[in-house]
């Protein structure tokens, strides 16, 4: 796992669009995986700047969401459906048709999950998934408990994340208490994995995520099993991890091996 501690949200969300921004330029048909919630959200602001002004091209890429609120049509102004298109879709060149999110109110779930599942497979698989994570350490809504194997498909909301997402809501009673979800092993397909966080609300999530266990506790945690994890964060998210020095010293080594400054490495050339 990569760690980088950005100086401030604003430096996280730069960070994550350069991730994403070289991926579209090196493959233009790329298949993003993408997250809604209020982390993600300078990064679409930061992608849709470049589409604008340094005309990065979206008009062939592939969008998969994560999730979707289980009760809400896509017009629904909660629906992660709606979220999507006023906070990124609308405002970039990308394809209608090429963007996917699951359907909160397909008629028949089972057989929707296993159509999405099938849909990325057919689309050659996503290449890179940014990823926002709930504070009892949640990605997508796999909640703590969720199996680690697990594959897209309908999930009941923990407490926690009711409690937290009531705030978009007006009130926790008015928060779905269902919703479709990737799951960890779907997410674990994926070419590489971008994990964003900010804030000290994460704090404990995020170390629990890079420095603890792998556990169905912390479904978070199920990326050390990955072999192509970015973690980008602030210093308030990253304010309960205990090896935050060698994470910077790791980050100082690969620039100075990319400007070729081998010697301040020990390395004779
Ligand atoms: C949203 C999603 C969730 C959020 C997580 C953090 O598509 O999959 O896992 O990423 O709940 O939400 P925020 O960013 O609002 O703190």
């Amino acid at each position: 796992m990569r760690v980088i501690v950005e100086s401030d949200a604003i430096g996280v969300s730069r960070t994550a669009a350069r991730f994403v921004a070289d991926l579209v330029r090196r493959k233009p048909d790329c298949v993003l995986g993408l997250a809604t919630g209020s982390t993600p959200l300078g990064l679409y602001a930061e992608l849709i700047r470049q589409n604008r002004e340094e005309g990065l091209d979206f008009s062939r890429v592939v969008t998969f969401n994560l999730d979707e609120y289980v009760g809400l049509d896509g017009a629904h102004p909660q629906s992660y459906r709606c979220f999507m298109q006023q906070h990124l879709f609308d405002q970039i060149n990308i394809d209608p048709r090429h963007t996917h999110v699951p359907d909160g109110r397909a008629l028949d779930f089972e057989s929707h999950c296993e159509q999405y599942e099938k849909l990325i497979r057919d689309s050659g698989g996503i290449d890179l998934q940014v990823l926002g994570i709930g504070s009892d350490g949640h990605i997508a809504f796999n909640e703590p408990g969720s199996s680690l194997g697990s594959r897209t498909r309908l999930k009941t909301l923990a407490p926690e994340t009711i409690r937290d997402n009531a705030r978009f809501f007006g009130s926790a009673d008015a928060v779905p208490r269902l919703a479709i979800t990737m799951g960890v092993g779907t997410i674990l397909e994926s070419r590489r994995c971008l994990l964003l966080a900010t804030g000290s609300p994460k704090a404990q999530a995020i170390s629990a995520t890079v420095e603890g266990p792998v556990t169905a506790q912390v479904t978070a945690s199920a990326l050390q099993l990955h072999r192509d994890v970015v973690v980008v964060i602030d210093p308030p998210a990253a304010g309960w991890l205990t090896r935050r020095d060698y994470y910077q010293h790791v980050e100082t080594s690969q620039k100075l091996l990319q400007s070729g400054q081998w010697s301040a490495l020990n390395l004779e050339r």
